[in-house]
């Protein structure tokens, strides 16, 4: 279970974060960063890429399971063509993590081949795992390491707390020190974060989260909507759509009006949970 809701971001954190990043790039061989499938953009952080330079790097699109496999394509496609590998994974159930082993292997041959020569051989690939919180980095390390945690030893460079996972002999992975943070100063950033639940919505207005919600899956997903709340006959204002989703589920307050309240607060329940099936909310620009 993540805590990640109570967590503050200020520029302290922040600084000294990206501090530790950078110290810990030297000496590791690639990065995997993990984002939500869903939200792939809204879930990274903005300075990484600044901070890792040209070492190579993975993007997990995490939570696969919940996201609409064919902007999963797209977004694998996308990311090929901005020279980053990025492959699908489910870190509930674990799929996807071989074909994540694989692909850093393969992607580091050269460096074994180095190790080799250098007389090195059996030095494994050190990985650094990246993510916002909620994205379901610990469920990665859990799955790909099964909590395997590598003995504390004196490493040149390494700040000292950070954490080592053995994943097999040839391939260690380390924690992110420090707890990344998104563009939180992007609304729609933060809006889709509110709405996967990576980010808290007791300090938003839940009725306006839904409705900008239901604006985005009327446009994008009207069927699943139909599918799930029976309604085909959409209204122009969202306000309105989020009357008929709580009449159409019963919900009403005294005097007969619906309760909008508590229409905003299932929908949203309700898509985190995949009730409403499998639904991406960010699309590559073409
Ligand atoms: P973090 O370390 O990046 O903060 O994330 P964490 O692994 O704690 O995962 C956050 C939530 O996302 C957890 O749910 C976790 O089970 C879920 N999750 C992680 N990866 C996947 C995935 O690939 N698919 C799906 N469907 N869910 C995933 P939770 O409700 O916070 O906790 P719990 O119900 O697992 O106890």
């Amino acid at each position: 279970m993540s805590n990640s809701q109570n967590i503050q971001w200020f520029p302290g954190h922040m600084a000294k974060t990206k501090r530790q990043i950078s110290e810990t790039v030297k000496i590791i061989d690639a990065v995997a960063e993990i984002v939500d499938a869903r939200i792939p953009i809204s879930s990274r952080n903005p300075d990484l890429m600044g901070i890792i330079g040209d070492k190579p790097h993975i993007i997990l699109l995490n939570k696969c399971d919940m996201a609409d496999a064919k902007a999963t394509e797209k977004w694998i496609e996308y990311f090929k063509n901005n020279n980053i590998i990025a492959i699908p994974v489910d870190c509930k159930s674990g799929k996807g993590i071989n074909a994540f082993k694989d692909t850093i292997k393969s992607a580091l041959s050269k460096k074994l081949i180095q190790y080799k020569e250098k007389g090195m051989e059996g030095k494994p690939l050190r990985v650094m795992a990246v993510g916002i919180p909620n994205v379901g980095k610990s469920s990665f390390i859990n799955k790909i390491a099964k909590n395997n945690r590598a003995k504390v030893e004196n490493r040149p460079g390494v700040t000292r707390g950070n954490q080592w996972f053995t994943v097999d002999k040839e391939l260690e992975l380390l924690d992110t020190p420090g707890v990344l943070w998104p563009k939180f100063e992007d609304n729609t950033v933060g809006e889709h974060l509110a709405f996967t639940g990576a980010v808290a919505d007791r300090i938003l207005d839940t009725e306006l989260l839904a409705m900008r919600l239901l604006e985005i899956l009327i446009e994008h997903y009207p069927q699943l909507l139909t599918e799930r709340y029976k309604i085909d006959d959409f209204c122009e204002e969202s306000y309105d759509n989020l009357c008929l989703l709580a009449k159409k589920r019963g919900m009403m307050i005294r005097g007969g009006e619906p309760d909008t309240e508590r229409a905003a607060a299932m929908l949203l329940e309700e898509f985190r949970n995949c009730k409403l099936g499998r639904i991406t909310l960010e699309v590559p620009n073409a």
